[in-house]
């Protein structure tokens, strides 16, 4: 209704309780070109937008492997009462947990070509009634870059709070992350000498994105209400079409370059770009950071110097 009359929507993952109910939303948020944004907060906070950075300068290489989970222990106990919790797909770990840790895996590495699933229900009755979702999830995939993952969450995971980790293994280094440590990343160089080689903590700061509004010093770290506001001013900033977002306005050979890319890539996962790559007011910048083909282009251009316009 509200896409319908053209107004801005911001909508708590999950997008819906179905698989069709989140593809009419879709539909509608195209159709209706107005703004709109899950809320993915954990992708925008500083640490992750910066591994994002390092992987799309080619900081770590090519890309090999990516592992992921989102997991949180709120339900590990047996003795925990069944809630609304307990019942309906949309409202287990899938519905949860997993959406954050699949927008983790697809912002860093792009689309998943092909993978294989399970779920399991390991607490099927809760004192108030019988659970009927799964509590822990896992994912083996291979990534259209070519790349192998492993993706797993849960809400019985005993000991973890806000578990949302990711490691990345490239041909060139390394890059850990824990949500729990939420103000550092953790980066391994292959080519450091080997003497003093070994993952290094970085702690983000005011050199960081979207750290500076809300802490000057560095180190001093942000926390979650900040990520919160973060990812609601991305939505502003999509609106404003990118002018915020860095970066110069894309010259008529690089917009006619990404208009081709787009033309090259399936059909289905045209539509996602659609928005930026045939706005009159692209900046490449915002297109070579946000677009995953585009992130694979920006990395292969400067392993090898290729003619594509970067
Ligand atoms: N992005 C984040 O970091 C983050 C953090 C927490 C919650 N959330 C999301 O925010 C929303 C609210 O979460 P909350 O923890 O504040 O929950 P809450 O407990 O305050 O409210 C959730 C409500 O949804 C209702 N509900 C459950 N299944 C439903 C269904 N199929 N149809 C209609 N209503 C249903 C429940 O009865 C409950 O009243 C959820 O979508 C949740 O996933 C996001």
């Amino acid at each position: 209704m509200a896409l319908s009359l053209g107004k801005p929507v911001f909508c708590e993952k999950p997008l819906g309780v179905s698989v069709e109910d989140g593809k009419k939303m879709v539909a509608a948020a195209e159709k209706s070109g107005a703004v709109n944004m899950i809320g993915f907060n954990y992708i925008r906070t500083p640490a992750s937008q910066f591994v994002r950075k390092l992987i799309s300068e080619g900081e770590i290489g090519d890309i090999t492997w990516f592992r992921g989970e989102h997991t949180e222990d709120f339900y590990s106990d047996p003795n925990i009462p069944a809630t609304w919790r307990a019942t309906g797909l949309e409202n287990g770990t899938m519905g949860d947990l997993a959406p954050h840790m699949i927008n983790a895996a697809l912002a860093i590495m792009g689309p998943i070509k092909r993978l294989s699933a399970d779920v399991a229900t390991v607490h099927s009755s809760r004192p108030g009634g019988a659970v009927d979702n799964d509590d822990h999830a896992q994912m083996m995939c291979t990534f259209k870059n070519g790349a192998m993952g492993h993706l797993y969450f849960s809400r019985i995971a005993t000991g973890r709070k806000m578990g949302y980790a990711y490691e990345i293994h490239g041909t060139k280094g390394a890059i850990r992350f824990d949500q729990e440590d939420q103000n550092a990343i953790w980066l391994y160089k292959s080519d450091e000498n080997p003497e003093k080689q070994g993952f290094k903590k970085i702690l983000t700061g005011p050199h960081h994105p979207d750290y500076e509004p809300f802490c000057q010093g560095p180190g001093h770290g942000t926390g979650y209400q900040d990520q919160i506001i973060t990812n609601i001013e991305g939505a502003g900033m999509k609106a404003e079409q990118k002018e915020t977002t860095g970066g110069h306005t894309a010259s008529e050979g690089q917009v006619k370059f990404l208009r081709d890319l787009l033309g090259q890539i399936p059909e289905e996962e045209q539509a996602k770009y659609k928005e930026v790559v045939l706005s009159d007011s692209i900046t490449w910048q915002y297109a070579k950071e946000n677009i995953p083909v585009m992130q694979e282009l920006a990395n292969k251009a400067k392993n090898k110097s290729s003619n594509a316009p970067f």
